[in-house]
Formats: structure tokens, C-alpha cells, sequence
């Protein structure tokens, strides 16, 4: 099944099922945005729109992105603030947003569902202002390689959505070759993994100062 059917498969439960890696990926966001005040905000791949409540707290106007017409509509059920404009787009493909037009971006467990990170983190680059932010919660790498990926369960069946492996150097390959310098990158754990690898991992970006206008 393609990621795209996975996700509006699983949209209606998607809030409810039991899931880690998802109660833990809101905490961190909660931490690592809460008191950061931003004017224009780009959350791609929302799903159901579990950290968008957070986004339209501290962003001035959010703009909400996912292919899954299923999960945007739990997400637009829910959430009714007005400085949230959700969208059904696709981010593999050239994003509908201007140059510059950003102050944060999100992305939270959505780029191992993405084979070519290098596209992402240019159309990322291209949308925010100079000193805008990126942030990146994915499952960890560390996970990965044992196995883990995003599945989830329908009476007896188990769906596991197609997902790549990302190294954390693919990354801040991905982050150096596109102008983007990395803050700040934290590991963590659900206290659920104690003497576990890392569940998540999260990069705080930051798109470079134009050297040359400073000079
Ligand atoms: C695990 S969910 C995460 C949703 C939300 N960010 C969260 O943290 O709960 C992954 C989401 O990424 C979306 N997604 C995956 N590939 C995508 C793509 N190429 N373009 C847009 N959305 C995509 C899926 O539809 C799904 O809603």
C-alpha cells in the first residue's frame, strides 16, 4: 500500500491508537517551540493536526500541508483557529509556497516516509526568510536500523507504511548543502525506554545569514 492510502487508512484512529512515537514526538515539540514567538509558520506533513493547536499559539499565522485528504480532515474537525489555513499537497513535489515567505518550518515523522531529503531541505531553504528556523522530529535512526518503522493494526492486520532509512549525516548533508546551519540536535526517550536506544531524534535549523550582505 502506498503512503498516501496508509495514511487515510489510518487517519480515523490515528489520534486514538496506542503510539509512542507520537505522544513523545508532541512533548519535544512542546519543548523545543513553546515559548518561541514566530510570525509565519509552514507545518508539513500535520496529519491530524496534533501539534498545529501548539503552532497557532506561538506563530501569528499557520500554514498546514499533507497529501492525506483523511488526515487533513481530522485535523480541520478539530481545529478551528483562525490563523490556520490547512492544505492538500504533496511535499515531494515543487512546494506551493513563496520565496522567503516562512519564519518557521516543521516536519514532525514525516521524512521517512521521503526518499530524497536533499529536494526537501532546498524547497525548505527557498521557503523561509533569512534566520528563519527548521525543525525536524523523525523517528531515530538508531530505531531504524532495528526495525521499527510507522505500522499500525486493523483487527488482525498490520499495515507497515513504506518508509527509508535516513543517517543522521544524511541530514546535516542535506542541511550544509542547502544554507541551513544546524542549532541545535537532541536525542530522546519516552519513559517507556529506559536502557533503549533514542526514539526520536530533532534538528533545529537555522537558514544561513547572506555572508556576502554583512560583508
Ligand atoms: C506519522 S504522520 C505525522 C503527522 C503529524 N506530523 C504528527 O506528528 O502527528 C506522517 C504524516 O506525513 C504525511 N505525509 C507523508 N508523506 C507525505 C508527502 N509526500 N507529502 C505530504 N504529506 C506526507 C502523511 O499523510 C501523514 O499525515
Amino acid at each position: 500500500m502506498d503512503v498516501q492510502n496508509a495514511y487515510d487508512l489510518w487517519s480515523a484512529n490515528y489520534d486514538a491508537d496506542h503510539n509512542l512515537t507520537r505522544d513523545l514526538d508532541q512533548t519535544v515539540t512542546e519543548m523545543i517551540l513553546g515559548n518561541l514567538p514566530v510570525g509565519a509558520v509552514l507545518e508539513i506533513g500535520c496529519g491530524t493536526g496534533k501539534n498545529t493547536p501548539l503552532l497557532a499559539k506561538i506563530g501569528e499565522k499557520v500554514t498546514a500541508v499533507d497529501f492525506s485528504a483523511g488526515m487533513i480532515a481530522q485535523a480541520k474537525a478539530k481545529i478551528t483557529a483562525p490563523n490556520v489555513t490547512f492544505r492538500v499537497a504533496d511535499i515531494t513535489q515543487p512546494w506551493p509556497t513563496a520565496d522567503a515567505a516562512f519564519d518557521l518550518i516543521t516536519c514532525n515523522l514525516i521524512l521517512e516516509h521521503v526518499a530524497d531529503l536533499d529536494f526537501i531541505f532546498a524547497e525548505a531553504s527557498r521557503s523561509l526568510g533569512v534566520g528563519g528556523r527548521l525543525l525536524i522530529s523523525e523517528l531515530h535512526p538508531f530505531k531504524q536500523y532495528q526495525g521499527s518503522k510507522a505500522q499500525f493494526q486493523q483487527g488482525e492486520e498490520t499495515t507497515f507504511i513504506p518508509a527509508f532509512i535516513h543517517h543522521v549525516s544524511d541530514f546535516l548533508s542535506a542541511a550544509k548543502a542547502n544554507a541551513l546551519d544546524l542549532l541545535v540536535l537532541n536525542e530522546w526517550w519516552h519513559e517507556a525506554d529506559e536502557a533503549k536506544p533514542p526514539r526520536l531524534i530533532t534538528f533545529l535549523f537555522q537558514k544561513q545569514v547572506d555572508k556576502q550582505l554583512i560583508a
